[in-house]
Parts: C-alpha cells; sequence; structure tokens
C-alpha cells in the first residue's frame, strides 16, 4: 500500500527521462500508471520495468500535438482503470538553438505545439475524467527558461512560459472542484534530452552546472520527487504554484 494506491496516473513523456522516472516512483507508491508517449519499444520497456517490480502500467502510444490523439489516450485510460486521478505532463521539446532572426517556422512550430497545445490537450480530456471523481491534481514541467530569459531559445522558453501561465488559469478555473494544478521549473536534468540539448560532453555538462549554485545539474530522481509532492495529499493546500528544481538557479 502506497500513499497513491487505488489512484490512476497519466504520465506524458512517461517513456523517458523526467516522465520515465515519474511514472517509477507513482508506481512504487501504488499508483497505476499509464504511461503515455510516442516511442512504443521505450514504453513497453518502462511498462517492464514497473511491472517486474510488482507495479502496475499500461502504454498507450500518443502525439500530444493531436487532440485526438489525447482524447483517445483518456479513454483507453479510463477503459483499463475506471478513472484518472492525476496528469503529469512531461513530454516536451526544446528544438534546435537558433536566435529569433535564425529559428525556422516549423521548428518554431513543433516546440510550441508540443509544450503549450500539448499540454492543454492534455489537461482540456483528463479535467472532464477529474470532476468525475471529485478532483484530481496536475503537475506540468515546464524549465527555469520559462522563467528566466535564455538566448538561442525563443519557441522553448516562451512556451514553457506559456505552460506556467496554463497552469496558473486552471488553478484558479477549478480550485473549488478540488483539483489542484501546479507546475514544476526544473534546471537542467540529466535526461537524453538534456544530453541532446548539451551534446552530453563533460564539458557542456561543467557549463550548465555553473548556472546551478548547489554546483552540478539534476537527476531525473530529484525532479519526479518534487512531482509527487505537488500530487501527494501533502500538498493539499498548494495549486498555481511554481516550483523551481533548479539547484537554487534563481527563479524571481
Ligand atoms: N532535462 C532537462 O534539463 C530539462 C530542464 C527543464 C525542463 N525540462 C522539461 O522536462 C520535460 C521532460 O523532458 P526530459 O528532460 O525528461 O526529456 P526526454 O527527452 O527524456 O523526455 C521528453 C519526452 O517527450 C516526448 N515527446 C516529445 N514530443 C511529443 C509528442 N508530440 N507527443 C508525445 N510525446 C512527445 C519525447 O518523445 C520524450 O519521450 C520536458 O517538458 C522538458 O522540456 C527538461
Amino acid at each position: 500500500m502506497g500513499q497513491f494506491s487505488g489512484k490512476v496516473a497519466i504520465v506524458t513523456g512517461g517513456n523517458s527521462g523526467i516522465g520515465q522516472e515519474t511514472a517509477y516512483q507513482l508506481a512504487a507508491d501504488g499508483a497505476k500508471v499509464v504511461v503515455a508517449g510516442r516511442d512504443l519499444a521505450k514504453g513497453q520497456a518502462t511498462v517492464a520495468q514497473i511491472q517486474a517490480k510488482g507495479g502496475e502500467a499500461i502504454f498507450v502510444q500518443v502525439d500530444i500535438t493531436q487532440s485526438a490523439s489525447v482524447a483517445a489516450l483518456v479513454r483507453q485510460a479510463v477503459d483499463a482503470y475506471g478513472q484518472v486521478n492525476y496528469l503529469v505532463n512531461s513530454a516536451g521539446a526544446v528544438g534546435p538553438v537558433a536566435n529569433t532572426v535564425d529559428a525556422t517556422e516549423e521548428d518554431f512550430n513543433t516546440v510550441v505545439t508540443t509544450n503549450i497545445n500539448g499540454a492543454w490537450h492534455c489537461m482540456k480530456y483528463v479535467i472532464p475524467e477529474m470532476l468525475k471523481v471529485g478532483g484530481g491534481a496536475i503537475v506540468n514541467v515546464a524549465s527555469v527558461i520559462g522563467v528566466i530569459a535564455f538566448p538561442g531559445l525563443p519557441a522553448y522558453a516562451s512556451s514553457k512560459a506559456g505552460m506556467i501561465m496554463l497552469t496558473k488559469v486552471a488553478a484558479l478555473e477549478y480550485a473549488k472542484q478540488n483539483i489542484r494544478v501546479n507546475v514544476i521549473a526544473p534546471g537542467s536534468i540529466r535526461t537524453p534530452m538534456f544530453m541532446d540539448f548539451s551534446g552530453g560532453t563533460p564539458e557542456a555538462e561543467a557549463y550548465m552546472a555553473t548556472f546551478h549554485p548547489i554546483g552540478r545539474i539534476g537527476e531525473p530522481p530529484e525532479a519526479a520527487s518534487a512531482i509527487l509532492w505537488l500530487l501527494s495529499d501533502g500538498a493539499s493546500f498548494v495549486t498555481g504554484h511554481v516550483m523551481p528544481v533548479a539547484g537554487g538557479w534563481e527563479v524571481p
């Protein structure tokens, strides 16, 4: 019996990085987890790992930029487990580093539609399911780069800022209906996205570590445990909150 026993969580990007670690921690703490993502093999491997440890999970393939795909994901979650209590929006895209003038329209649109429309689609289809069961909790995964400007990431920074505002709006809209909506703003976390973005070299990691007063980059379990707390009843009076998980990288 864990603190999430009997509860159902959808984790987008649950087959990689922060989302995958969140899926592992939720399952270990009793939740039935719907691991949602694009990559089937990684999704099946994540579910197998959860099941090997006695947890319960299914994988559903989704493209969060497509509202019909997200609607189908939520339907499959309800068909499998009867309800949805938690949503973690961890799927996201960073795109290539390019200044405002040099960013291509295609890259810009991909990042914005993934991060903003994707998170919005998931909230749009999950919140009605939460209302049916008297409430729930949502955690969106934004970034410190959604609060602090970072050159070369115009689409990423503005879309993560947009995710923060999506969070705050929904938090106000559903506060009285017992749905809490919070957002984490991670600094650099050692995931496939970070490795791709930074190039994965020790020099790049050392450079990114300089942004974090703690003196290192973060690990996926350190982001996941913040997400779990925000989902948990321990955070019952916390909604609309932007939580930095960034080793002291100052977020105004
Ligand atoms: N790693 C970091 O340093 C860092 C820092 C700040 C914020 N974040 C955010 O954390 C979240 C998780 O990223 P991560 O670092 O674990 O990287 P990751 O690459 O391991 O995970 C991101 C996942 O999102 C999935 N995804 C992308 N577009 C999708 C789509 N259209 N439909 C479904 N899935 C899609 C990818 O396939 C991947 O599995 C992202 O939103 C990212 O922006 C990461």
